[in-house]
């Protein structure tokens, strides 16, 4: 399967591709997280990234097209992949198409994690994430079982740095002017699912497992 998930900042997209992903066996393409992580080894691409991601805004399309297309080459990445958080503006997604068609494949699907903003606030300074592994928790909604620390390793738990109400404004502003275009060009395209995104977690879980049996 070939599939994106799209939707704003604290809709879900991070905490459902790990479960989607060993379902289905494929790979899970966050460009959040990769950039996340050149930008802290200090790589060229995460030094041009930094600036941006801080202040909420969109990095270049060029910078996220590169990495994507070096990351669908990984062998790992032949059965299938979960795009998450990419496309973001309607040239990364002729670009994404492009890059398909060069591999003689395509979409099947996207799904389309619909939520009202009023409520992301609270989900995104709730949040904690081990860096690593990309796992994340909410102090209310997802707490990890000893507070700071992941369930898994053991490793301290760290919040990011655009988790803040005012940073949110930016990137909320961001995807309603840059990214709601990518979901009408998905609908046209008739392989977009709408998810109901405000739902608890395992109740989203669901929803999405719906969508792509
Ligand atoms: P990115 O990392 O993609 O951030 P984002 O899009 O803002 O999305 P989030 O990771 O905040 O949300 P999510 O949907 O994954 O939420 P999660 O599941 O963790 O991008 C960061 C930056 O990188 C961008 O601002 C930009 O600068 C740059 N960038 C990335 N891609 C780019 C691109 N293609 N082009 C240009 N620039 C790009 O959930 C959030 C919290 O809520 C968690 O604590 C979770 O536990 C909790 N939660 C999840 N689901 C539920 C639920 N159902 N009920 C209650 N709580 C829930
Ligand atoms: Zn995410």
């Amino acid at each position: 399967k070939r599939l994106i998930f799209i939707g704003p900042p604290g809709s879900g997209k991070g905490t459902q591709s790990p479960i989607v992903k060993d379902e289905f066996c494929l790979c899970h393409l966050s460009t959040g997280d990769m950039l996340r992580a050149a930008v802290a080894s200090k790589t060229p691409l995460g030094l041009k990234a930094k600036e941006a991601m801080d202040k909420g805004a969109l990095v270049t399309d060029e910078l996220v097209v590169g990495i994507i297309d070096e990351a669908m080459n990984k062998p790992k990445c032949q059965k299938g992949f979960i795009l998450d958080g990419f496309p973001r503006t309607v040239a990364q997604a002729e670009k994404l198409d492009e890059m398909l068609k060069k591999r003689g494949t395509g979409i099947d699907k996207v799904l389309n994690f619909a939520i009202d903003d009023s409520v992301l606030e609270e989900r995104i300074t709730g949040r904690w994430i081990h860096p690593s592994s990309g796992r994340s928790y909410h102090t209310k909604f997802a707490p990890p079982k000893t507070p700071g620390v992941d369930d898994i390793t053991g490793e301290p738990l760290i919040q990011r740095k655009d988790d803040n109400a005012e940073v949110l404004r930016s990137r909320l502003a961001a995807f309603h002017t840059q990214t709601e275009p990518v979901i009408d060009y998905y609908a046209k395209k008739a392989v977009l699912t709408n998810i109901h995104a405000e739902k608890a977690p395992q109740e989203v879980t669901s929803e999405v497992q719906k969508a792509l049996s």
